[in-house]
């Protein structure tokens, strides 16, 4: 295929506004899979995203589509001839917009689906000016106009408004029942232009994305800029140098389909002898051992938004979770992962994420991918703390900063976000209380038609991570759409806050806030653990604390109670399976002295912002 008959293209949109649907149709109508195959969004692969209808990793589809262009030198217009269309399926959350900017490294242009119902929302936005900042050709697509609500005219003038997109370059789809799907794919090829490196320059490849398969090992995603890529072929990586023989190349058909070749403009699968992902950096360039090459661009590398301490649920798991942690970062690297102890829990992992549903997401593949049991601790943002002799300190684990320094904190700074949130008007009220509870500032605030505004705030990045995004659907009845990007770190007023358990810090609770809210988050934190603990055989203090000042105080009884009690000398199987249940409990505690800690009393406290 000489690059003219290629075309490489990505969907982006909002969430659910039907990206992945309309993938299928797509693949359907190209032949590429069967109709009616019975698994719906065939390219969203993991359980997690087919249990939540979320796309989290970026899928590539090879499609064959036969066409005639008029006019067109290749075929004279007179026959038509058969292109190849890669398509990059593309998250829509938030976290996950790190994904969106290496799909569309590889693509010359977009389907900008938006649905007919709900119109422009904080994410097509954002994916908009992804696509444009990076001069993608982008074909507006109002999917889902099929539904008694669609309102494809209200959308077009939306569209033309905000982007400056012409109406009648508007194309007008439902995934659902098939109509207008075949102007799809006709619109790609003519709309979209070709790849444009050279065929005839040295091998050059993106690397744009890595996993580990158990039977072929490493396999490489990559997107060949110029030259070509032939099986038998030496290459080496611009990161580490190191030399590889390709043992096999092919095509994601959407399984993977060896070709033993791929040219210029093509987007494919390279197996080497790679052994780990660890080789395999996403962005690197790949190219021909012993040619000179200039490095691509590559991405800019993944910004870790949210820290949280990950520890095995029962002690004597480390090695079990350390292997679990292993094998999945190996399909997921853009988690960052260091060893750390807490007094509190034992050996554990500090572990980076994109943000909180990224790290969700990775929980709930650790537990059910690796069968890994977890606890998790208050999910912190990456702080600097400045001390009077000049020294500085950036702080992903609050635990890490000390209670009473012996320098003078002189300065401290937090990371800060740009939120897009689009509402319907009705809502700006309770909107804005709840950004200024979260500390947010204003930028902006205009009406996108009569019906919907559309605002921008300047927040910590704290503010939003725990719960803001489902208070807002909550106050807005669901209706509230929003986006961020990182911004600058502004100057703010924090304090660490420790939680002492008759007398004892435990590490592992200790929080950073800003002051304005330390009071009412430490007497939140030390309510719902008196609920959350149990009551032993001695009275225990539950204290919040900022340095030596003691801010909040409950007590949690005595407790005399004997399990073996009830059962004077009886029956020793009865007293034998009491104790045995006595012991299933306590695996599931943590000792922090001499408190036993429910697992349940990590959970609880993650709720608390
Ligand atoms: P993410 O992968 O999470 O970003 O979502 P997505 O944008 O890929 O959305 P998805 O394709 O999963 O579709 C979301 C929901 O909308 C699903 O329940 C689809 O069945 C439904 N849907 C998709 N296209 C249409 C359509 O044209 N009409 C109607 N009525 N529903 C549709």
């Amino acid at each position: 295929y000489p690059p003219e008959l290629v075309r490489n293209f990505s969907i982006i949109a909002h969430v659910d506004h039907g990206k992945s649907t309309l993938a299928d149709r797509l693949l359907e109508l190209t032949g590429t899979i069967k109709k009616g195959h019975g698994q719906p969004q065939y390219l969203d692969k993991l359980q997690v995203e087919r249990e939540r209808g979320i796309t989290v990793k970026a899928q590539t589809a090879t499609m064959f589509y036969k066409h005639s262009v008029n006019g067109d030198n290749i075929s004279d217009g007179k026959e038509s001839c058969k292109f190849l269309l890669n398509l990059v399926d593309t998250p829509g959350h938030v976290d996950f917009s790190y994904e969106v900017s290496r799909s569309l490294a590889a693509c010359q242009g977009v389907l900008l689906v938006v649905d007919a119902a709900q119109g422009v929302q904080a994410q097509t936005v954002a994916n908009f000016y992804l696509a444009f900042e990076s001069n993608l050709t982008i074909v507006p697509v109002i999917n889902k106009i099929d539904q008694p609500t669609a309102n494809p005219d209200l959308v077009k003038a939306q569209l033309k408004s905000m982007f400056d997109l012409d109406p009648s370059d508007v194309l007008l789809t439902s995934a659902k029942t098939g109509q207008g799907l075949e102007s799809i794919i006709p619109a790609v090829i003519e709309r979209i232009p070709p790849p444009s490196g050279s065929c005839n320059s040295p091998l050059r490849m993106l690397l744009l994305d890595s996993y580990y398969d158990e039977y072929k090992g490493v396999i490489c995603h990559v997107a060949v800029v110029d030259g070509a890529l032939r099986k038998g072929d030496k290459i080496s990586t611009v990161a580490t140098g190191q030399s590889y023989e390709v043992f096999d190349v092919g095509i994601m058909h959407p399984e993977l389909k060896p070709t033993g070749i791929l040219l210029t403009g093509q987007v494919g699968y390279v197996v080497s002898g790679m052994r780990s992902t660890k080789e395999a950096r996403i962005g690197d360039t790949i190219y021909h051992t012993k040619t000179a090459v200039e490095p691509l661009p590559g991405f800019k590398p993944a910004k870790h938004m949210v820290f949280s301490g990950l520890y095995p649920a029962d002690g004597s798991d480390f090695e079990a979770l350390n292997n679990a942690i292993e094998r999945l970062t190996c399909n997921d690297a853009s988690v960052s992962i260091a060893k750390e102890t807490s007094t509190a829990l034992g050996l554990g992992f500090r572990c980076g994420f994109l943000g909180l549903l990224h790290m969700d997401v990775f929980h709930q593949r650790l537990e059910q991918e690796y069968g890994a049991h977890v606890i998790s601790t208050v999910p912190t943002v990456p702080y600097i703390f400045e001390y009077s002799d000049g020294s500085k300190l950036e702080v992903q684990n609050p635990a890490t900063l000390p209670s009473n320094p012996k320098q003078k904190v002189i300065a401290c700074w937090e990371p800060t976000v740009l939120a897009t949130i689009i509402i319907p008007s009705e809502y700006v009220g309770p909107v804005i209380t709840l950004v200024s509870e979260r500390r947010g500032q204003q930028l902006e605030h205009s009406f996108i038609d009569s019906q919907r505004v559309f605002m921008k705030y300047r927040m910590p990045l704290k503010e939003i991570v725990i719960d803001f995004y489902n208070e807002l659907k909550s106050i807005t009845s669901g209706y509230a759409s929003f986006d961020y990007e990182d911004a600058d770190y502004q100057q703010s007023d924090l304090v660490k806050l420790d939680i002492l358990l008759n007398g004892q810090p435990v590490d592992a609770m200790a929080t950073i806030v800003h002051k304005v809210k330390a009071y009412r988050v430490g007497r939140e934190l030390v309510e719902k653990l008196k609920k959350a603990i149990d009551r032993q055989m001695f009275e225990i203090s539950i204290q919040a604390a900022i340095g030596s000042k003691i801010i909040s105080r409950e007590t949690i009884s005595a407790l005399r109670k004997n399990v073996l009690a009830k059962c004077y000398g009886g029956d020793v199987s009865r007293k034998r399976k009491l104790l045995e249940k006595q012991k299933e409990g306590k695996k599931r505690m943590k000792r922090v002295g001499s408190v036993d800690i429910p697992q349940e009393a990590f959970h609880e406290l993650l709720k608390v912002s």
